[in-house]
């Protein structure tokens, strides 16, 4: 398949978990039509059910997309499940916060995925999403390359979206990267910044970018203070990287991946920018960064570490 191409007719999306992330996926997926099948899983049968409705509904007003509600054997044989099962954040809870809650349901859920034989790409958002991403590795029985964490494709979209308010330029048009853990440690890279080829030096000095990057990192919390939850930036994320694998793109995007130990003792995973393809993770790429960036990755990695340590004992 040359790369760039029409997702294969062939393709179904399995999305496991259909509370306010995964049925808004499940619904950006579908307008994108970006697969032919879209199989939601939940335990509350009666809500994944009443969202498929919902969506096939829609669907009637869109390009054909097979919907339907499913168990873990429907996902057996989708190229990619999208697994949002797990705790969500209430008022300023950190993601970390949510580990104790999140592990025991994100464990599950891919061992029933590896019980009935799942062999695709699985995409994990549940936060602490590079916990999640490890423990999805642990248990799957996948290759790690084949597990792809959302991790700081969200924050690299919204120092984006920020920085382009900053220098009134095309958010697209910016490259940025925001790398480490998706959380209150994450670290943007301002020094590899570029608009046109140009660093931003020239045009957001140091105390707008110490500014933006604490707007960046507590987005969410804002968001969620407002409408308790957030959903259209994590569901786009998560199309954005379903798109990349369907299509086979080796687009670059920040998203968590398995870097044993590249910054600490113990095994994680964390975000820095990779190529995306087909089969999940094909390379990834470590930016320069100037020494305070990588004092603040190593930083960034040890409060991973320090949270993985107690959801170990
Ligand atoms: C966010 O930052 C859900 O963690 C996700 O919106």
């Amino acid at each position: 398949m040359t790369v760039g191409t029409d997702p294969p007719h062939a393709s179904k999306i399995a999305v496991v978990g259909v509370g306010h992330v995964g049925a808004t996926a499940a619904y950006a997926l579908m307008l994108r039509a970006l697969c032919h099948e879209i199989v939601l899983i939940d335990s509350d049968s009666a809500l994944a059910s009443a969202e498929a409705a919902d969506l096939s509904d829609a669907n009637a007003l869109a390009r054909p997309t097979r919907i339907r509600a499913g168990s873990f054997a429907d996902a057996a044989d989708a190229a990619i499940v999208v697994l949002t099962a797990g705790a969500a954040s209430h008022g300023d809870q950190s993601r970390l916060s949510l580990a104790t809650e999140s592990a025991p349901i994100v464990t599950q859920c891919v061992r029933d995925l590896a019980a009935h034989g799942f062999g695709g790409i699985l995409v994990v958002a549940a936060n602490p999403v590079d916990l999640m991403t490890l423990l999805a590795i642990r248990h799957s029985k996948l290759e790690r390359k084949r597990v792809v964490g959302t991790g700081t494709l969200l924050d690299t979209a919204r120092i984006k979206q920020a920085l382009g308010a900053q220098v009134a330029i095309a958010p697209s048009a910016i490259e940025a990267y925001v790398i480490g853990e998706h959380g209150d440690s994450e670290v943007p890279v301002f020094s590899t910044v570029r608009i046109g080829g140009q660093p931003i030096g020239r045009r957001v000095n140091r105390s707008q970018r110490n500014a933006l990057a604490v707007g960046v990192r507590d987005a969410g919390y804002r968001i969620v203070e407002g409408k308790g939850f957030t959903s259209f930036g994590i569901a786009t994320a998560i199309v954005r990287i379903c798109e990349a694998i369907l299509r086979d793109e080796r687009s670059v995007l920040p998203v968590s991946s398995w870097v044993g130990k590249t910054y600490g003792p113990i095994d994680l995973c964390l975000s820095l920018p990779c190529v995306i393809g087909a089969d999940g993770i094909k390379e990834i790429l470590f930016p320069m960064l100037d020494d305070e960036e990588q004092v603040a990755l190593v930083a960034s990695a040890a409060q991973l570490a320090d949270a993985l340590a107690v959801l170990d004992r």
